[in-house]
């Protein structure tokens, strides 16, 4: 009963150990389209990397890499000598536009396996193609810059010699001019002081032999060059020179700025007595720098930084108030002084008496008109009216 048992359980084992295999061969879970998509020209040679494969070589390194193209079916390497498999990457060379299309690449292991596809779209060598091979690189105006020859690392590996031609709309560049220098031994193009004029078409490249046959491979840059990000120079718009207050009232002193249209600003807007701090200046909390406030209006940024005085005393008129603003670039200062309000007083003052002056004054030049004709009596009472005033 027990071997039979054994026997059993051993032949189901046999039985069902390669079909478990063939559902795993069969069963390859497609992880999707990568995002990248390979341009490149007719007649170069073309490598294209398993996009996942860096993930499966961390987990386990014993792995089998193939490779097909969608469309077709066509297994690599297949009757075509132009393809083959070297180091998991696929080698086109020369890729020729009939290329174009979805290649799939198969990873597995004893037990696991998935698959990745990505895109490959070969032009032909024109400048109508330009704008869908370049890749996108950008500079800056009026500063130095940086262009990279982009995935050349399959062709570069083990090259001592490293030499990357460049080109500007087809001109070749100098190896060491003032504005264009090309970094021996690296892909990359250092342009000094960068102007509108340097946007355009770029192309870099290097040969590579293959077989004793000499290939291109090169690659197109669109360089587009962005103006710097100006910050917007803060302006005070608050034009108080003098504030007229009376001693022991209250007394707020805004300090209106714009910021600028738009963008956000890193401007500081603060104040000073005697040139030191409000917070040092007044211990006692007499006088405090009120709350910041910053607003819009039709997209323009102000901000508004008030100067409390809880109340005015005597030794303010004699202390010198600044309003200052500065960011990056700029700093900028407004000086205000506080005055007694004496002038102002007085006229509220006097302000019964003038009226009473006006009254009696009235009566006597009604009274003296009268032996007067119309027309001196009219000319009369304008000139006495604006000497009231
Ligand atoms: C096969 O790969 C999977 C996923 O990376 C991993 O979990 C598994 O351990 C691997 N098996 C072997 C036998 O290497
Ligand atoms: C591969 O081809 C098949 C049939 O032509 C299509 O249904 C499938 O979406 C293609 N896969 C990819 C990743 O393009
Ligand atoms: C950069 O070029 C501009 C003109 O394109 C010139 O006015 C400027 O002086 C140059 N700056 C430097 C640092 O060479
Ligand atoms: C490689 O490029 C150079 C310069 O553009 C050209 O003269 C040469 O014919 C090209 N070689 C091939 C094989 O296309
Ligand atoms: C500022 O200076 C003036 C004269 O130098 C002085 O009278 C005044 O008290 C000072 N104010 C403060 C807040 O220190």
């Amino acid at each position: 009963m027990f071997i039979l048992c054994m026997v059993i359980v051993g032949a189901s084992a046999f039985i069902i150990q390669p079909e478990e295999q063939t559902v795993a061969v069969r069963n390859c879970q497609f992880r999707g389209k990568h995002f990248k998509k390979y341009f490149r020209v007719e007649e170069e040679p073309v490598v294209l990397r398993c996009p996942h494969e860096e993930s499966w070589l961390w987990t386990s390194p014993h792995t089998n890499i193939m490779w097909h193209k969608n469309d077709s079916g066509r297994i690599i390497p297949g009757e075509d000598t132009r393809m083959w498999v070297q180091d998991r990457a696929l080698w086109i060379l020369p890729a020729l536009q009939r290329d174009s299309g979805t290649y799939v690449c198969t990873i597995r292991n004893a037990s696991y396996c998935d698959e990745m596809s990505i895109e490959l779209r070969v032009f032909e060598n024109i400048k109508a193609s330009l704008p869908f091979i370049s890749y996108l690189q950008i500079l800056t105006l009026s500063t130095s810059g940086l262009l990279v020859c982009p995935e050349l690392s399959k062709f570069t590996r083990n090259k001592t010699d490293l030499n990357i031609q460049w080109y500007k709309d087809s001109t070749p560049l100098d190896q060491d001019n003032e504005k264009f220098l090309s970094l021996r031994g690296t892909t990359r193009l250092f342009i000094h002081n960068v102007s509108v004029e340097d946007a355009g078409y770029y192309s870099c490249g290097m040969t590579f032999s293959h077989n004793g046959t000499q290939y291109n491979v090169t690659r197109n840059i669109n360089v587009r060059v962005n103006k710097k990000e100006e910050e917007p120079i803060p302006v005070i718009v608050s034009h108080h020179q003098t504030i007229l207050a009376s001693l022991g009232s209250k007394l707020t002193i805004p300090c209106k700025v714009f910021l600028g249209v738009g963008k956000k600003s890193t401007s500081i807007v603060w104040w000073t007595a005697n040139d030191t701090n409000i917070d040092s200046a007044y211990p006692s909390g007499r006088v405090t720098e009120g709350p910041d406030k910053e607003y819009s209006e039709n997209n323009e940024n102000y901000i508004e930084v008030p100067l409390v005085f809880d109340p005015v005393a005597r030794e303010d008129l004699n202390t010198d108030f600044k309003c200052s603003v500065t960011n990056k670039k700029i700093f900028r200062t407004l000086r205000t002084r506080v005055k007694e309000a004496s002038t102002f007083s007085w006229e509220i003052a006097l302000a019964p008496l003038s009226l009473v002056f006006l009254v009696f004054g009235g009566i006597c030049m009604h009274r003296w008109c009268k032996h007067r004709t119309e027309k001196a009596y009219g000319l009369t009472m304008i000139k006495t009216d604006h000497e009231d005033f």
